[in-house]
C-alpha cells in the first residue's frame, strides 16, 4: 500500500514492542553488549553497523532515521547533532584532494564560511553569482556541488534538475541542502541529487527547542562514509533530541500548510 506523507512520518518506523507502545522509547544507554550471548556474533543495527556505542549508532537514533528516509524518498539517513555537522559529514565524505567545489554566494552563511576555510586544505572552492545558468556553466568533471532548494537568506529558487542533470552528466556529485523547502515541497534526490541535507532546527523538529541535522542518500557507498565521519567527528544526534524530533515530524505536514497560508496572507497584505 502507498501511504501519504503524514502516515509515513507519523507510523513510518513500525516500532513495536512487547508492551504494544505506540511511541517508541528513548535508549539512554551510552554502552551495548558487543556480543549477543545465544550466537556470539556481533551485535548489529538494522542496517548492519556496529551497534556497541552511542557515538556511534543508537536505537532511538535509528528509528528516527528510518522515519525519515522515506519523507525524503532515500534508502537511508543519518542524524546529526546540527544541520553544520551534517553538511561536514556529507562534504567529508565526497571531497578529495584537489577537487573543486562549486558553490553559490547567497546561502546560509556559515555553510559558506566552512566551504572556503576548505581552501587551506588543498580545496579549490568556486563561488558562482545564485542562478541556475551561473551554476550549471561552472560544473565540471568530478566536482562537488552544494545547493540550497530555497537559499538562506535571499529566498533564490535554483533548478535543482538541471543541476542534477549536469552533475550526473560529469560524474559530479550534487548536495543539496533542502532545510528551507523540506520536503514537503521538494524531494531533490529524484532530481539528481546525491545528498540532501537539512538542518532539521527548522521545519523538521519544528518547536525551536532542537539544534538537529539531517543527512539522506539513495547510495549505500555514500551512507557509509558518512555514517564513518559522523563516528569520527562524534556528531552523532542525542536521543532525546531524536524522540523530540519523531514527535515533531508528525505535525510536519500540518504545521507546513499553516505556515504558507499565513505566509501567503502576510504577502496579499
Ligand atoms: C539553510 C541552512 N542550512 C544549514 C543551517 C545550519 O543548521 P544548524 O543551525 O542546525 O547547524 C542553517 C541554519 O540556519 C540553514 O538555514
Amino acid at each position: 500500500m502507498k501511504f501519504k506523507f503524514s502516515t509515513k512520518a507519523i507510523h513510518g518506523h513500525g516500532y513495536s514492542d512487547y508492551f504494544g507502545a505506540f511511541i517508541p522509547p528513548i535508549y539512554f544507554s551510552a554502552i551495548f553488549e558487543q556480543l549477543i550471548r545465544e550466537t556470539g556474533e556481533f551485535r548489529l543495527s538494522d542496517r548492519g553497523f556496529d551497534l556497541k556505542y552511542s557515538r556511534e549508532e543508537n536505537p532511538t537514533v535509528r528509528i528516527l532515521e528510518k522515519t525519515f528516509a522515506p519523507l525524503e524518498k532515500a534508502s537511508d539517513c543519518v542524524a546529526f547533532n546540527s544541520g553544520m555537522a551534517a553538511l561536514s559529514a556529507a562534504l567529508f565524505a565526497t571531497i578529495k584532494p584537489g577537487c573543486r567545489i562549486i558553490i553559490p554566494y547567497e546561502v546560509y552563511g556559515t555553510t559558506l564560511q566552512l566551504i572556503n576555510d576548505l581552501k587551506d586544505f588543498g580545496i579549490n572552492v568556486v563561488s558562482v553569482y545564485p542562478s541556475t545558468e551561473d551554476v550549471l556553466e561552472s560544473i565540471n568533471k568530478n566536482d562537488v556541488i552544494l545547493v540550497e532548494t530555497i537559499t538562506n537568506p535571499t529566498l533564490k529558487v535554483l533548478d535543482v534538475k538541471e543541476i542534477g542533470r549536469k552533475a550526473h552528466e560529469e560524474n559530479a556529485v550534487l548536495i543539496v541542502d533542502n532545510t528551507f523547502a523540506s520536503p514537503i515541497l521538494y524531494n531533490t534526490l529524484d532530481d539528481g541529487a546525491s545528498i540532501v541535507v537539512h538542518s532539521a532546527t527548522k521545519y523538521i523538529a519544528g518547536h525551536n527547542d532542537v539544534i538537529a541535522g539531517l543527512s539522506a542518500t539513495k547510495e549505500r557507498e555514500l551512507l557509509e562514509n558518512i555514517w564513518n565521519w559522523r563516528r569520527k567527528l562524534s556528531s552523532i544526534l542525542q536521543p532525546f533530541e531524536a524522540y523530540l524530533i519523531l514527535r515533531g515530524l508528525k505535525t510536519l505536514e500540518t504545521r507546513f500548510k499553516r505556515e504558507s497560508t499565513s505566509a501567503k496572507a502576510i504577502a496579499e497584505f
